[in-house]
């Protein structure tokens, strides 16, 4: 047996990881100026929480569950998380908040898993960095919503388009499920196999069908069959979103994948990452806390794919580079000894500093310096140790200058910012 890695599982090293990290690590800075609390869920949950929820006819269900019978907890069928909202929702509902303290505004981040055909921007190992608001049904949450992940995709310059639907309630959309029924039998032969299917399972999904923009144009579409109320919802979300400075498009086309949306649902997609583009997604799901066995309490969330964000900030040319701003190159043991000083005094002042093994040739520490990707090196022997000064070369420009050992810091980060 090879001890190689999984199909559609990642290492990831340097620059990919340091992507994702900066990523998550903008998101939650977001999150925590919209009053968001952390919330951390268990990777394994029972599989009947997922086909409660998520939905029998969704692809995830159906076909991308990694399941097993864990025999330590009396056979029970248990599945690694596909995603996070059917987690949160259930914890939400075991520490009573439904009943106690309806009003939670809740952030989670961690791996997902899905057994889906490994391509660009899917894998079966993913990483999702979500928010779920329960207790808010009114109109202005879903703009917040909306213009929080607007203010993400500026934050983090990732060009991107944000696509808005409603998809209705319980109330009315039964007439948009009948009328596509309809629509996808008049069209029986020119649909695929796998609609076929869906025609009864899950109508909705006959707009995700890979069918020829012309027949899709033709389907019905979610937006004339909403009743009053869901009409009423929709025109503020798109106002008050509008005045918090979203621009959207209405895609009355799309529909999501998952079984619990009503009402708004959204996505993003972003440029450079191909067919899978969607590097965020969400939507209202007011009845899923009831489903699952809750009070009837509204709720609203979405998911951003880090790893998809990663490759768009990638292609954008924006993600940073894990490349240190000096690396220290130190002449003999004296020299050495005050270099782990300097070191840790740049350090100290904030730059990113790599202290290269000593004893080796000038050359070869130099063209270390610039393989890792320095800008600077700061060069100490013992003559500059004697004056108490350091040669700080600019890799760069092939630049170079002796500063006073106190002036270091100041040298680089000045040259660094021009
Ligand atoms: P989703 O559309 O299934 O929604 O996934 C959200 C995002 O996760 C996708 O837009 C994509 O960026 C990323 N993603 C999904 N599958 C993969 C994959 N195989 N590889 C890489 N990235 C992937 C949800 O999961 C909902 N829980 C979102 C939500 C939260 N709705 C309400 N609250």
């Amino acid at each position: 047996m090879e001890l190689t890695r999984l199909r559609g599982f990642r290492d990831l090293v340097g620059a990919d990881a340091r992507a994702m990290s900066l990523v998550e690590e903008r998101a939650r800075a977001l999150v925590e100026r919209y009053s968001m609390k952390e919330i951390r869920i268990p990777v394994l949950e029972r599989t009947q929480l997922y086909l409660r929820s998520t939905g029998e006819t969704s692809d995830i269900v159906e076909k991308q569950m990694y399941t097993f019978t864990d025999r330590d907890e009396g056979e029970t069928v248990v599945a690694l998380r596909p995603e996070g909202t059917p987690g949160v929702v259930r914890a939400y509902i075991e520490a009573g908040f439904d009943r106690t303290e309806p009003q939670q505004r809740l952030f989670y981040s961690g791996a997902m898993f899905r057994r889906e055909r490994p391509q660009k921007g899917r894998y079966r190992q993913f990483y999702q960095f979500g928010v779920e608001v329960f207790g808010r049904p009114d109109a202005a949450c879903d703009a917040e919503i909306l213009i929080m992940i607007d203010e993400l995709c500026r934050d983090l310059k990732v060009p991107f388009t944000m696509e808005i639907n409603s998809i209705g309630d319980q109330k009315c959309r039964p007439a948009f499920r009948d009328a596509l029924v309809q629509w996808g039998r008049t069209h029986w032969d020119e649909l695929c196999d796998d609609c076929h299917n869906r025609i009864d399972r899950n109508p909705l999904r006959l707009l995700d069908c890979k069918i020829d923009a012309k027949l899709a144009a033709s389907a019905p579409n979610s937006l004339d069959y909403l009743c009053d109320e869901c009409r009423a919802h929709f025109d503020t979300v798109k106002e008050l979103a509008s005045a918090g400075g979203v621009e959207y498009v209405v895609n009355p086309r799309m529909v999501r994948g998952l079984d619990y949306y009503t009402r708004t649902a959204f996505e993003v997609m972003a440029g450079g990452l191909g067919a899978q583009s969607t590097v965020v997604a969400g939507g209202r799901y007011d009845g899923l806390v009831e489903t699952m066995g809750g009070a009837a309490v509204a709720g609203i969330g979405f998911a951003i794919g880090v790893d998809r964000m990663a490759l768009a900030l990638q292609a954008a040319g924006v993600a940073p580079t894990a490349a240190p701003d000096a690396a220290i190159i130190a002449m003999g043991p004296a020299a050495t000894r005050h270099a782990i000083a300097v070191a840790r005094n740049l350090r100290e002042a904030n730059l990113n500093v790599e202290m290269l093994s000593p004893e080796r040739k000038m050359k070869t520490l130099l063209a270390r310096a610039s393989k890792i990707g320095a800008r600077f090196a700061v060069i100490i022997g013992d003559d500059e140790l004697a004056r108490g000064v350091v040669q700080v070369r600019d890799l760069k420009q092939s630049t170079q200058r002796e500063v006073a050992v106190a002036e270091a810091a100041r040298a680089i980060a000045d040259a660094r910012g021009e």
